[in-house]
């Protein structure tokens, strides 16, 4: 039986040409050509000033925080449900990871809970656009100016997301994405950072390049930086992406919806919702089953990969990871989370990937409901 994937892309043609004219051409005086280009349209399809091309999100976040000044001592919010790649960054300047509940509906940052972490000590706010849905951003931006807190948008699973007609990405001083081989739009590996703030875009595109003003060729560092760059070959995939991107996502959303006729219906399993006025890409397809029927994410998934069939679980609360022990564990954090950690047990990501087929969606449907113990209705 052929086995089902959890996620992947989807390559055509025109992605090996763009890769290929790089690799001939992308030298010398054409060296920045794909990247200034992969940038110029980013930028232009977000909606956004500037867009920085970088090795991955990881790598985006990192420099938001150091661009915005945020060092030891600080503290950060951020969402106890997501990859720890959101939070790991906060570490790496030295400050201090808060970890905030998310809405029980999109699974996303609950900006009364945020609100509920502020101290004289935050500086940052980050917000995650989970499998591609997003929070409420007005009022997490507003809550953001109201305490004089900056807000990053960790928009890596949500490209084409719009939150109010304004896709993910474009609110608050800066927003992330990333391009890693699971994502909508890949590039094999990398990331690009977005911002409106002139002063932000300034300095990450110094702090990218070892401390370097662009354009510099007397090797002159200002300060002891990064090497956090995109190479030619990748931006011209990118450009390829991201040039058919409206075929990407109507794929994800078809493949969603073909779940959603599925699945919709059947009773103690929800699949993703979104604010009202979110329009999700639905990166990742995910399940939460109803804790009353007994069937944790690892049983889920072991019967799902009797039947050929790859799944992820959902996030483990950031603040349960023996990486963060430090800040007290599930003890302290559960009664302070109480979604994340109701949720987290019970949630499984269901095959997305763009090379998903209905007749696919139909197999794992099935196999989900016989390891469910359900009957589809
Ligand atoms: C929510 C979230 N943030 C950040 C990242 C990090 O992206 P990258 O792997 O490009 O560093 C990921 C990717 O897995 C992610 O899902």
């Amino acid at each position: 039986m052929q086995r089902i994937p959890v996620a992947g892309p989807w390559i055509t043609e025109k992605e090996v040409r763009y890769v290929a004219d790089a690799a001939a051409t992308a030298w010398y005086e054409n060296a920045n050509a794909y990247v200034t280009k992969f940038e110029k349209a980013f930028a232009e399809y977000i909606g956004v000033s500037h867009a920085v091309s970088l090795p991955s999100c990881t790598s985006a976040l990192h420099l938001a925080l150091v661009a915005l000044g945020i060092g030891p001592g600080d503290e950060v919010i951020v969402p106890d449900l997501t990859w720890i790649a959101s939070s790991a960054p906060i570490s790496y300047v030295g400050a201090i990871p808060i970890f905030a509940d998310i809405n029980p509906t999109s699974w996303c940052l609950d900006p009364e809970s945020v609100e509920k972490r502020i101290t004289p000590r935050t500086k940052a706010v980050i917000a995650v656009d989970l499998y591609g849905n997003m929070p409420d951003m007005r009022s997490l931006a507003s809550l953001g100016r109201r305490h004089g807190i900056a807000l990053i948008e960790d928009a890596a699973e949500a490209i084409g997301s719009e939150f109010a007609g304004r896709k993910a990405g474009s609110f608050g001083d800066t927003g992330t994405f990333s391009f890693h081989g699971s994502k909508t739009l890949t590039t094999g590996e990398g990331g690009m950072l977005v911002t409106n703030r002139a002063d932000l875009h300034e300095r990450v595109m110094r702090l990218r390049d070892h401390g370097r003003n662009p354009g510099d060729r007397m090797f002159v560092n200002h300060e002891v930086a990064f090497k956090y760059k995109m190479s030619a070959l990748q931006a011209a995939f990118g450009l390829a992406q991201l040039e058919r991107v409206d075929e990407l996502l109507s794929r994800k959303r078809d493949i969603f919806g073909w779940y959603q006729a599925r699945l919709g219906n059947v009773p103690h399993v929800v699949l993703n919702k979104q604010h009202p006025t979110t329009n999700s890409v639905y990166w990742m397809v995910t399940a939460i089953v109803d804790g009353a029927l007994r069937k944790s994410k690892e049983t889920v998934m072991e019967r799902l990969a009797a039947a050929a069939i790859d799944s992820r679980p959902v996030f483990n609360p950031l603040s349960a990871l023996p990486a963060y022990r430090e800040y007290g564990g599930p003890d302290i954090w559960r009664s302070r989370n109480p979604v994340t950690y109701s949720l987290a047990p019970w949630g499984v990501n269901l095959p997305s990937g763009l090379n998903m087929t209905e007749e696919l969606v139909s197999r794992v449907c099935e196999a989900l409901l016989d390891a469910l113990e359900l009957k589809a209705r």
